[in-house]
């Protein structure tokens, strides 16, 4: 079984609105898609890895990780979708994948390792916690319309995990069919895949809005201490 990571890491961080795309922004002087990358590069089962980047990307080349002969590159698309598919097409249709977003700098190899174990016995498979806070459905006017039972609820997370070609397939056909692709898990969901929830860390965050980097500071400072 040959192992490979795919990194969307295309997307212009609208929400962190800072000057560069957040995965560049730096957490104690690496940029955040170094962390997310080396974790896969450590990795000796982890034989190859795909980086989707912004066309008009000018950063990723001042990084150490794209002199690593592990990693290759392709531009990405205008969905996370598009940057998923355009690096699956690099790899074949044998391999298993690992889809990792760039904007997760805190993933632990205890948590990867989870997923590597239930793909060598061949099950998709996706880093997961359950919801803490209570769950309110509230419709436009902003008041409450009921409280959702959150006993059957969970926080997707990456890495999510599956053979390459079948993914490769139900994201096509998925977007083909103008279903709402926001993570791999809900193409595979809605062509009838069974997906295994893996209960992960909570702090595998991902760095979505300014006040995520203090938060990722800290959790990656205790990592590597
Ligand atoms: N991504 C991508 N291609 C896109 C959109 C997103 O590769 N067209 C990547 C991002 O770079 C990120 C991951 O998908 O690593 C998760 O997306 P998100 O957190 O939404 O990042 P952005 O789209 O960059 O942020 P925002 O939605 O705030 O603009
Ligand atoms: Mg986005």
């Amino acid at each position: 079984q040959r192992f490979s990571a795919v990194i969307p890491a295309a997307g212009i961080g609208q929400r962190m609105a800072a000057d560069s795309p957040k995965q560049y922004l730096p957490i104690n002087g690496k940029a955040i898609l170094s962390y997310s990358v080396e974790l896969f590069l450590d990795e000796p089962s982890i034989a190859q890895v795909v980086i989707a980047l912004h066309p008009d990307d000018h950063w990723f080349n001042q990084l150490a990780i794209s002199k690593h002969p592990k990693v290759t590159t392709v531009i990405g698309g205008a969905e996370r979708v598009d940057s998923v598919l355009a690096a699956l097409a690099q790899l074949s249709d044998d391999d298993w994948v690992l889809v990792h977003d760039a904007a997760r700098p805190c993933l632990t190899p205890t948590d990867l390792h989870k997923l590597l174990t239930l793909a060598q016995k061949g099950e998709s498979a996706i880093l997961a916690c359950p919801v803490r806070d209570t769950m309110k459905w509230a419709g436009a006017t902003g008041l409450i319309e009921h409280t959702v039972d959150r006993r059957a609820l969970w926080h997707a997370m990456t890495p999510q995990s599956f053979n390459c070609g079948l993914l490769r397939q139900v994201l096509k056909d998925a977007v083909n069919a103008n279903v709402h692709v926001t993570d791999e898990a809900s193409a595979m969901e809605w062509a009838g895949f069974a997906v295994r929830l893996v209960r992960g860390r909570y702090d595998n965050l991902k760095v979505t809005h300014p006040e995520d980097l203090p938060l990722a500071e800290f959790l990656i400072a205790r990592q590597t201490r």
